[in-house]
């Protein structure tokens, strides 16, 4: 984040004056909205609407032209038409403007992309700075500031900003934030993001004290780099939840007519963003309930977590739920005896879930969170609630609201879940409403209670710098710039494998042959068995085409695959020029993993790695992360995939090699990042054997990056 582009983002928040190019008298019109929510929200700074023929708006002074205006305006709301919206912040530039809040709509969202660049190229070259276009307006409660067109009243001041991309669902969630009693500390949408967009206030939310959470609601990242940056730093300080739409082909389609922007790839984004510490939640309900109990409630001091439930069953389905969303049990059952037996009676369990039985009243529950405050080795609890004769609904607050308390106080999260009948859902409601961290069903609490613990990991994994490869990048373009003159798009296998060797990745031993005596002579000289492959540039899919031949023992196999793998290419791309035949060492059998690099639109270099083979696009079990690369970003990654445990070894293997495998993940991340020519690798399968005995890059295809 360029902090010349961010050092007045203050005074967009908290403007000291504020214009509104677009007034109107007309209690119908946006620019009568906006000007009258400013006034009645009470806002302390100057106010100045501007209309050619109005004298007063709402009580306030109005002013033909902005230009007429004599004091200093931090922002300016645009609420004219948008044929008139480029002259409204022409005049704004020469008033030394510093925002343009653009809440007119027909610009990039509805393919006027032209007019939208003109308009930030000129603001931003007067230094002035674009919010929108298409947005409802702010709020900030710092400045007692709702510069918003919206009708109803903004929820109360408090520590949540909301920065959203869809101005109508901002709208939505500060009335929603009202119904739960959330407070908000700003509501600031992005609108097409012509210029400001989610980093920028970052930039700004990152220090500003009357915002302990945010939540952030994304349709498609423009700069993803700026995005991670800022978000690496503000989420060291405070939670940032994101919802994010656009997960299914037809969302991000959707999303791209709605605001103009692509999605990208939704796996890539998930795993990115959570490298930086962001936490993303389903969808608005869930995002809010995260905030609100993140925003309220110290981190944990450990990992040990506790389930104490009068319900066998929903024990068993918040267990379940705690290994979906990380949340570690607790399972040291001497302590959990010790604590817990004085307190249940002789048939309930206190092998975590902390079984109560049916017969939990009130008290036994407090005396089971008693036992459960006073164990240090214990540092956050789950209470599960099912409806029972023993225990009324009137009761439950008994059970609620001073245990909650209390835990909050000695730093011990504690979240409920209560299920039961209208009795049960009525005192629910009343407490969410409340502060209390209450649900209905146990997988909402026990992934809220998995972001507190995915936060608080990310926030005590300590400074670590990141690593990179070091690499001969200038041997590697010229073997990119020769294949360009060529006028080609992808490298050939013999030339990626070159590249594998200068990056110092492990390939099997090969040679190239132009004859049938050559490929002998060559087979001989590698040893037996071997690989024979094609070399074309324009057969880029050789098994496809017939043109790989695999585990040849013996000289009369080597001269027969020979003369089928042109006969094949030839039949398959008639006009494919053959350029020779490689014949390879046939790789002994090991893990098969798939490692890959690539610039993503969004996000810059990334790096993939996942379960290799022919299968991988059915398994699809890849993940992924973006450069600059710790180290410890790449062992989470290649933790995250389902095979991970094929690299410990399975069924009495030894461990795989994972630092080979690590090595040649920053390698392939290194030369995306540093040789422009290559835009994407993928190495499949990369052969791992066990620990010290490296790798084997099998098959490796380079694309090159379009000039
Ligand atoms: N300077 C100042 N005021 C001017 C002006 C100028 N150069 N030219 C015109 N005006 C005044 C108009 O006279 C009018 O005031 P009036 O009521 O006193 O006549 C006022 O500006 C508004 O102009 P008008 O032509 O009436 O526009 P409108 O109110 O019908 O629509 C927008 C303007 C911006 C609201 C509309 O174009 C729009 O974009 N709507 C969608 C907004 C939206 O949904 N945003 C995204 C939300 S998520």
């Amino acid at each position: 984040m360029a902090k010349d582009r961010n050092e007045n983002i203050k005074y967009l928040l908290e403007p000291r004056a504020i214009g509104i190019i677009g007034a109107s008298a007309n209690r119908w019109k946006i620019g009568n909205s906006v000007v009258r929510n400013i006034v009645t929200g009470g806002y302390k700074g100057k106010v100045f609407p501007v209309n050619p023929k109005e004298r007063e708006i709402e009580g306030v002074p109005v002013y033909r032209s902005i230009l007429d205006v004599k004091d200093d305006i931090d922002a300016v709301c645009i609420t004219v038409p948008a044929p008139l919206v480029f002259e409204a912040i022409k005049q704004c530039c020469e008033r030394s403007v510093k925002y343009g809040l653009v809440i007119t709509s027909g610009f990039s969202e509805v393919g006027n992309v032209k007019e939208e660049r003109e308009i930030v190229d000129y603001a931003n070259s007067r230094g002035m700075r674009i919010l929108g276009p298409n947005i409802f307006g702010i709020y900030s409660s710092k400045a007692s500031l709702n510069a918003t067109f919206g009708g109803g009243a903004i929820a109360r001041p408090g520590n949540l900003a909301i920065v959203t991309q869809s101005g109508a669902l901002g709208g939505a969630m500060a009335a929603q934030a009202g119904v739960e009693n959330i407070g908000l500390s700003a509501i600031v949408p992005v609108g097409n993001k012509s210029d400001i967009d989610e980093a920028d206030l970052l930039h700004y939310f990152i220090d500003d004290d009357h915002t302990r959470a945010l939540l952030l609601y994304i349709e498609g990242v423009k700069d993803g780099a700026s995005l991670l940056g800022a978000l690496k730093a503000t989420a060291k300080r405070k939670p940032v939840i994101f919802v994010k739409s656009g997960r299914s082909a037809r969302g991000a389609m959707a999303a791209a007519s709605h605001t103009g922007s692509l999605a990208g790839s939704d796996e890539v984004f998930e795993d990115v963003i959570r490298q930086c510490g962001g936490l993303r939640a389903e969808n608005i309900r869930e995002a809010f309930q995260w905030c609100k109990f993140l925003a309220d409630n110290p981190l944990p001091a450990g990992d040990n977590t506790v389930i104490v439930t009068n319900g066998g069953g929903a024990g068993v389905m918040a267990t379940d739920a705690c290994e979906k969303y990380d949340v570690r049990l607790y399972d040291d059952f001497e302590v959990l005896r010790a604590a817990f037996s004085p307190v249940i009676p002789s048939f309930g369990s206190t092998k975590n879930p902390i079984d109560l039985t049916g017969q939990a009243t009130a008290e036994i529950y407090t005396k089971a969170f008693d036992a459960a405050y006073a164990d240090e080795n214990i540092h956050s609890a789950l209470g599960i609630y099912v409806e029972s004769a023993l225990l009324n609904a009137e009761s439950l607050a008994r059970v609620v609201e001073p245990n909650y308390e209390r835990f909050k106080e000695a730093g011990k999260p504690l979240l409920f879940t209560l299920i039961g009948g209208a009795g049960t859902a009525s005192y629910e409601d009343a407490a969410r409403k409340k502060g209390f961290p209450v649900t209905t069903e146990v997988y909402d609490s026990v992934a809220c209670l998995g972001a507190v613990y995915a936060y608080k990991r990310f926030k005590d994994s300590g400074p670590e710098d990141s690593i990179d490869a070091d690499i001969d990048a200038q041997a590697i373009e010229n073997i990119v710039a020769a294949a360009k003159q060529d006028r080609r798009t992808s490298l050939l296998s013999s030339e990626a494998q070159n590249i594998m060797k200068i990056a110092g990745v492990g390939i099997p031993k090969s040679l190239i042959a132009m004859t049938m005596e050559g490929a002998v002579k060559s087979a001989a000289a590698i040893g037996y068995p071997v690989v024979m492959k094609v070399v074309s540039r324009d057969i880029l899919h050789k098994s496809d085409a017939g043109g790989i031949a695999i585990d040849l023992e013996n000289r009369e196999e080597v001269i027969d695959a020979y003369g089928a793998i042109l006969r094949n290419c030839r039949a398959h791309v008639p006009n494919a020029l053959i350029e020779g035949v490689e014949i390879s060492e046939m790789v002994q059998p090991g893990t098969e993993m798939i490692v890959g690099a690539r610039i993503d639109k969004t996000f810059g270099p990334i790096v993939m790695v996942g379960h290799g083979g022919i299968y991988v696009e059915v398994m699809k079990d890849v993940s992924f992360r973006a450069l600059p690369l710790t180290r410890s970003d790449i062992l989470s990654m290649i933790k995250q995939i389902r095979s991970y445990p094929l690299l410990l070894g399975v069924r009495g293997e030894k461990m795989k090699d994972i630092e080979t495998l690590v090595d040649t993940i920053l390698k392939l991340g290194a030369i995306v990042d540093k040789c422009e020519g290559i835009s994407d690798i993928e190495i499949n399968p990369l052969v791992i054997y066990e620990q010290g005995q490296g790798a084997r890059a099998v098959d490796v295809r380079i694309i090159l990056s379009r000039d």
